[in-house]
């Protein structure tokens, strides 16, 4: 097999890897009380734990395990229940920047993981930075 066909879901080492920056994204979460609130199951955030890990790990060439459970990912329909400007993107940034940044990965790799996240997050921004409250 050469280079070329190593994904990142097997050069990071699988599953662990995508459970650990998942568990560490949710522990800032946890204390983020901008992004807190707008969780559906409040303070228990072990499935969205495990629903963004399976996500993660598929996207980086895993098993399709999320599609199984929860069907195409179709992740901008499914936020758009939450409000998501700058401030929210921002504050989920910092978080799993955070993550990505404490991973034991070569840099490279975590340029892979930076590039991409910063690009999805804008990606799935669906309001303006400021809400004019008398439009
Ligand atoms: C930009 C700011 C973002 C905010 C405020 C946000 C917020 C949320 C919230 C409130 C949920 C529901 C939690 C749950 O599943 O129980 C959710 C779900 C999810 N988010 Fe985000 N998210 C953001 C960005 C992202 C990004 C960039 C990704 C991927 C790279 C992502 C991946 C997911 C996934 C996979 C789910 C579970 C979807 C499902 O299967 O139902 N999110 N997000």
């Amino acid at each position: 097999m050469s280079d070329e066909e190593i994904s990142v879901y097997d050069e990071v080492g699988g599953m662990p890897f995508f459970q650990g920056i998942a568990a560490r994204f949710y522990e800032g979460i946890r204390t983020d009380a901008v992004l807190l609130p707008l969780y559906p199951d409040g303070e228990d955030l072990d499935g969205a734990t495990h629903r963004l890990a399976l996500f993660l790990a598929q996207y980086w060439g895993g098993p399709h395990t999320y599609n199984e459970e929860r069907g195409q990912p179709m992740l901008r329909a499914r936020h758009m229940p939450y409000r998501i400007s700058e401030l929210e993107r921002d504050h989920w940034l910092l978080h799993m920047l955070t993550a990505v940044s404490e991973a034991d990965i070569s840099d490279e790799t975590r340029g892979k993981f930076v590039d991409y996240f910063v690009k999805a997050a804008e990606h799935l921004r669906n309001d303006q930075p400021l809400r004019l409250v008398n439009p």
